[in-house]
Parts: C-alpha cells; sequence; structure tokens
C-alpha cells in the first residue's frame, strides 16, 4: 500500500536544476573549463562542494581549499540571484495537482533534496505545508547514490521504505531510491534514469493513480 510519495527538489517540484547549471557554466566559463550539459547530468543530486570537484575534475588546474570554497560560494551567489526570483507561479506542471491528490488521499509527502537551498526555494513558491517532513541535508552523512536521505524522508513520516515511492531526475536520485527499497520514478531521459521502476517526460504526466499502480490492485 502506498503510504507516502518521497520526491526530489531540484527538477522535479521547481526547475532550479536549470538554475544551478547556469551557475555551474559560468563558474566554468570563467575559469576556462570546458562544462556542458552532458557533464552537469553528473551534478545533478550531488552536494555542492562534490558538484565542484566534478567541474574542476579535467582542468589540470589545482586549486587551493580556500580557493575551492570561494569557488563555491561564487557558485552559490550566482544561483541565489536565479532562485530569489521564483515565484509560486514556478512549481513545475502537475505538481501542485499531485500534492493535493496525495492529501485528499491520505498519502503523505516527504522532500529529500541535498541542497542548502531547499527550504528557501520551499518557502518561495509557498509550497512548504505540503509536505509532512522536510530532510535537513546537513542531517545525512552519506549523498546520492547512497539511500540515507532518502530511508530518513521515510523515518521522518514514519512509513516503511516499501511503501513509498520516491521521485527523481538524477541518476543517483533513482539508484539512492532503489537502494532505499522504494519504488522509483524518474522524471527526464528514460537513457539516463532507465533504473527507475517509470520513467516520464515531464512533471505533467505525474498522477497519483499512476504512483499507486506501482502497488498493484
Ligand atoms: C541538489 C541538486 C544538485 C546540487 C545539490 C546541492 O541535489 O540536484 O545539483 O548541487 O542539490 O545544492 P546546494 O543548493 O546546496 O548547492
Ligand atoms: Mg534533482
Amino acid at each position: 500500500q502506498l503510504k507516502a510519495v518521497i520526491f526530489d527538489l531540484d527538477g522535479v517540484i521547481t526547475d532550479s536544476a536549470e538554475y544551478h547549471y547556469l551557475a555551474w557554466k559560468a563558474v566554468a566559463d570563467e575559469l576556462g573549463i570546458p562544462f556542458d550539459r552532458s557533464k552537469n547530468e553528473r551534478l545533478k543530486g550531488i552536494s555542492r562542494m562534490e558538484s565542484l570537484e566534478i567541474v574542476l575534475e579535467d582542468s589540470g588546474l589545482h586549486f587551493s581549499e580556500a580557493d575551492k570554497a570561494a569557488l563555491a560560494r561564487k557558485k552559490n551567489e550566482l544561483y541565489l540571484q536565479q532562485i530569489k526570483r521564483i515565484t509560486p507561479a514556478d512549481l513545475l506542471p502537475g505538481i501542485g495537482e499531485l500534492l493535493h491528490g496525495l492529501r485528499e488521499r491520505g498519502i503523505a509527502a516527504g522532500l529529500a533534496s541535498a541542497s542548502r537551498n531547499a527550504a528557501y526555494i520551499l518557502e518561495r513558491l509557498e509550497a512548504g505545508s505540503w509536505f509532512q517532513a522536510v530532510v535537513d541535508p546537513g542531517s545525512v552523512r552519506k549523498g546520492k547514490p547512497d539511500p540515507e536521505i532518502f530511508l530518513k524522508a521515510a523515518e521522518l513520516l514514519g512509513v516503511s521504505p516499501r511503501s513509498c515511492v520516491g521521485v527523481e531526475d538524477a541518476a543517483a536520485g533513482v539508484a539512492a531510491i532503489k537502494a532505499a527499497g522504494m519504488l522509483a520514478v524518474g522524471i527526464g531521459d528514460a537513457r539516463l534514469l532507465g533504473a527507475a521502476d517509470r520513467v516520464l517526460s515531464s512533471t505533467a504526466e505525474l498522477s497519483v493513480e499512476l504512483l499507486l499502480e506501482g502497488f498493484g490492485p
């Protein structure tokens, strides 16, 4: 029986995944490091500092820890400039209806985002009250693809992982959901998210009925 749906934020609830990409792209351009959307796929779901390591990996450049901290700060400043313009109209298609439908049926909603800006984005979207649990990424030791953040969300909601569906746009996130023993719905390119139980090309295709399907009659 479906008891809870645990959502990723960036690229699932709102299109902030695009803002992460633009901010990293600006940092990479300034350093003269090649960076494109295909490389960016590897950053999805990955923490800020781990993402920076991936951006810098083939550059042949060396940075001190202080330099790296400054680059991460710069990226976040650029990112904040974008997300401060988010409004409730920026919920991705179908998400508002889905959250509403889940509430009507007594199915809980949880948030499992690695982003330290997640609470701020929920505030901008005026969507915080739809979630009965929001995991603090600072409390998570191992990032996605480790299942920890999804397991923590289920624990906060007081439900078994087997009664949960996770929704993700990142390959690392889908891997984390599956490792947590949950059903996974991927949003995006089926070639990248093949490990999910179901892949949808857009959040507009999400519905309570579709999420219930994996749990049989
Ligand atoms: C999410 C995004 C990643 C981002 C991470 C940390 O997982 O998918 O692209 O790097 O959060 O976000 P933050 O806002 O803390 O830099
Ligand atoms: Mg995401």
